[in-house]
C-alpha cells in the first residue's frame, strides 16, 4: 500500500519513523511524499506539551475532511500521543482506523493488512520492557547526521514529565549492535552520529556504561563527529566528562536541561538536584572542558512556581551563560505525578510574561556568546544550503555553533575550516580560509541490511 508517513517532535520520533519506514517496506508497502497519494496516512505524534497535541487534533481535522472523500483510506495515530491518550481516541476519533504506542511498531504491517483488507480497527499500546528494535535497520534520508536510538524509556519520573508512561521503563541496547549500526552508517557516508535517549547517563548493558559505549563508537573509522542527547544533571558521569575532554571525537557540546532554578521548584519536580548542584557540575564541566557550549531546556509556570522562584532560574541562566536554551511554559500533561498531585495555579498571562523574559534574557546571552566567537577559526561540517540564501551553507562546528558561510566548493559532509567574522543571536557567519580545506570521500552506496 502507499503509505504517508508524518512525524511530529522530538529526535526520537524521527528515528522511530525511520524504524516504522523500514518496518513497513520489508513489508512491501511503499512510501509517497504528498497525502493526496495515500492509501495510509500516519501520524507518528508526540504527547510532551500541549500545542505538540493540538497539532496532531487538527491534522486529524484535515483528515476527517480527506476521509469524507476517499472512503478506503486507512487512518493510524502513533508513538507517544498513542499511547498516552488511547481511550480518548479510541472513543471520539472515529476517523482513527489504528492506535499503536511506541513499542507496538512491529505490529504495523498486521494492523494496516486488518484496517485496509477487512475495516478493522486495530489498537495495540502494549509496552515492553524488552522492545529496543535493534533488530531493525532504521531507513534513513541521506544527510551528514545519523540519529541512533540507544536505549528506549525513562525511569525517572519527573513530575511534569509523561515520557515515563508513554514510552515506559528503560531498556538499553547491547553496545556491539549499536557499533554494527554505526559502522553501517559511514558505509552510507555519514560523518556524524547522534546518540539518543531520554537520560543517556542510565545507559547500562552488562559492564558497559555511557562513557564506555560513546568511546566505542568514536573508535569506528569513518565517524567523525559522535554527539548525544540528553544527559541529567543529577548524576552526569565524571567519566564522560575525561572522555570527552581527552577525545577529539567526542563533540564539546553538552544539553543539560535544568528545568528551573529555584530549589522548591526542582523538588516538586522530583529533579532530585539542587540549583547549588546544577552551579557546581557546569563549573567542573567548564573546568575540565573550557571551550564547551552549554545548551539547556527551561520550564516556566510550574505548579506553584512564585515570582521569587523565577527569580532563582533567572539567576541560574545569567550566572551560567547557556550558549542556548529551549523555554517552555509549562502545560499539565494526563497522567503525570503533578497532574495528581500539584494544582497548575500559575495563571496562563504570568506564564507567558515570565517565558517572554526569560526568552529576552537568554537571548541576549546568546548573542554575547556568540560575539566572543568572532575572530576564531573553526572546523565546520557542512550541512545543508542556508535557509535563507540558498548560495550559502549553514555547517556546525565541534560545539554546535551554526556557521553560514559562502563556498563555491564546498558540499554537505565536508569539513571546511571557516573564520567568523560575524554574529547573530541564533547563527555566526564566516569566511572560507583557503588553505586548509578538507574533504574526505563520500561512499555513496546505501546499505539496507537488518542488524546483526
Ligand atoms: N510542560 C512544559 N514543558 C515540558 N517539557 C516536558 N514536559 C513538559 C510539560 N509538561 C519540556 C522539558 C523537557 C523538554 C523535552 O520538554 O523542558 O526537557
Ligand atoms: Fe521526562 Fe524527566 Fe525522563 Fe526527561 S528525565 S524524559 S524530563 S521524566
Amino acid at each position: 500500500m502507499k503509505i504517508f508517513l508524518e512525524t511530529f517532535g522530538c529526535q526520537m520520533n524521527e528515528y522511530d519513523s525511520e524504524l516504522i519506514r523500514s518496518i513497513l517496506r520489508s513489508h512491501e508497502h511503499t512510501f509517497v511524499e504528498q497525502l493526496e497519494q495515500a492509501e495510509v496516512a500516519l501520524l507518528n505524534t508526540c504527547a510532551i506539551r500541549e500545542n505538540a497535541h493540538e497539532r496532531i487534533y487538527h491534522r486529524l481535522d484535515d483528515l476527517k475532511g480527506r476521509k469524507r472523500r476517499q472512503k478506503n483510506l486507512v487512518v493510524g495515530v502513533l508513538g507517544c500521543m498513542a499511547q498516552n491518550l488511547r481511550q480518548e481516541l479510541a472513543e471520539h476519533a472515529p476517523i482513527v482506523d489504528i492506535v499503536a504506542g511506541p513499542d507496538s511498531y512491529k505490529r504495523l504491517p498486521l494492523l494496516i493488512d486488518a484496517a485496509s483488507g477487512k475495516g478493522e480497527k486495530g489498537f495495540d499500546f502494549s509496552l515492553s520492557e524488552y522492545e529496543t528494535y535493534s533488530d531493525i535497520a532504521p531507513q534513513r534520508q541521506p544527510g551528514v547526521n545519523a540519529w541512533i536510538a540507544i536505549m528506549r524509556g525513562c525511569d525517572n519520573f519527573c513530575t511534569f514529565c509523561v515520557v515515563p508512561y508513554t514510552r515506559g521503563r528503560e531498556r538499553s541496547r547491547e553496545p556491539q549492535n549499536i557499533v554494527a549500526e554505526v559502522h553501517r552508517i559511514t558505509a552510507e557516508g555519514f560523518k556524524q552520529v547522534t546518540l539518543l535517549g531520554q537520560n543517556v547517563n542510565s545507559y547500562r548493558h552488562e559492564q558497559s556504561d555511557f562513557a564506555d559505549l560513546m568511546e566505542s563508537v568514536a573508535a569506528v573509522p569513518g565517524i567523525r563527529r559522535v554527539r548525544f542527547t540528553s544527559p541529567h544533571p543529577k548524576d552526569f558521569p565524571r567519566k564522560l566528562l575525561r572522555a570527552m575532554a581527552a577525545n577529539p571525537k567526542l563533540c564539546k557540546h553538552i544539553h543539560l536541561p535544568l528545568q528551573s532554578g529555584s530549589d522548591s521548584v526542582l523538588d516538586r519536580m522530583n529533579r532530585t538536584y539542587t540549583k547549588q548542584e546544577f552551579l557546581d557540575l557546569v563549573d567542573e564541566i567548564r573546568a575540565i572542558m573550557p571551550e564547551v557550549s552549554l545548551t539547556t531546556d527551561i520550564i516556566c509556570g510550574f505548579c506553584g512556581e512564585t515570582d521569587a522562584d523565577f527569580a532563582d532560574t533567572l539567576e541560574v541562566v545569567r550566572r551560567v551563560e547557556f550558549d542556548s536554551a529551549f523555554m517552555f511554559k509549562y502545560s499539565q500533561r494526563q497522567q503525570t505525578i503533578a497532574e495528581r498531585k500539584f494544582a497548575d495555579d500559575v495563571p496562563e498571562a504570568i506564564k507567558t510574561q515570565r517565558l517572554m523574559q526569560l526568552i529576552d534574557v537568554q537571548r541576549e546571552i546568546s548573542r554575547q556568546r556568540n560575539v566572543n566567537e568572532v575572530g576564531k577559526v573553526y572546523e565546520v561540517l557542512v550541512e545543508e544550503p542556508s535557509k535563507k540564501n540558498s548560495r550559502e551553507w549553514l555547517g556546525r562546528t565541534d560545539h554546535y555553533k551554526g556557521v553560514v558561510f559562502f563556498d563555491e566548493a564546498a558540499q554537505p559532509g565536508d569539513f571546511v575550516s571557516v573564520r567568523i567574522n560575524a554574529a547573530g543571536t541564533n547563527t555566526l557567519r564566516g569566511t572560507v580560509e583557503r588553505q586548509s580545506r578538507r574533504r574526505l570521500p563520500v561512499m555513496a552506496s546505501p546499505v539496507n541490511c537488518c542488524g546483526p
